[in-house]
């Protein structure tokens, strides 16, 4: 019969717990990798959001209105102009703007009544007014941010307040006469 002197079987237990070890870390680091791709298909990267598109269909907005959607996470506006409040972002002298552009550069040719943009106040993110019915326009009849008071004109121009750029204008094409697809 073997003697086994004393100092081997602690060797012995210690090469056993060492395994315990390493096996329980596989299992963990296992576990990990098996979590991780559900966590993010239910939080889609910045890469899959930044490629996504919002369709509208733009019938049933009658001149004067405008809506709130939703783009890539963020507020959009889409705003049927009157001929009156083409009129007036027309009579406005670019020179004159903070952030000179005119209306026609902030819409489509031959489609200059749809303004597309981010409801987004430039200043620190707000959502302006003047989307929804019965919204406070501010006093240059486009879109007020109640936070600080900045004030868009109909062609979502800043003209007063501490905003800085007008509100943003998406990428977007018509691909009917009434249905837009933005980004
Ligand atoms: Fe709109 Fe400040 S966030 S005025």
């Amino acid at each position: 019969q073997t003697v086994v002197p004393p100092g081997d079987v602690i060797e012995d237990a210690r090469r056993r717990d060492y395994l315990k070890i390493a096996a329980v870390s596989v299992a963990g680091v296992g576990a990990g990798v098996a979590v991780l791709p559900l966590i993010n298909s239910m939080n889609p990267s910045a890469d899959v959001l930044a490629l996504s598109t919002t369709e509208l269909d733009l019938s049933a907005i009658e001149p004067g209105m405008a809506i709130k959607a939703s783009f890539r996470k963020q507020p959009l506006f889409v705003r049927n102009l009157t001929p009156a409040e083409i009129a007036e972002a027309d009579k406005v002298p670019v020179s004159s703007l903070r952030d000179p552009q005119t209306l026609e550069d902030r819409t489509k040719e031959g489609k200059t009544n749809w303004l597309i943009t981010l409801g987004v106040c430039t200043h620190l993110g707000c959502v302006p007014l003047g989307a929804g019915e019965g919204e406070n326009r501010g006093p240059f009849g486009g879109y007020f941010c109640p936070c600080h008071g900045s004030a868009y004109d109909t062609a979502g121009r800043i003209r007063q307040g501490p905003a800085p750029t007008n509100l943003q204008v998406p990428d977007y094409a018509f691909t009917s006469d009434t249905v837009v697809v933005v980004g």
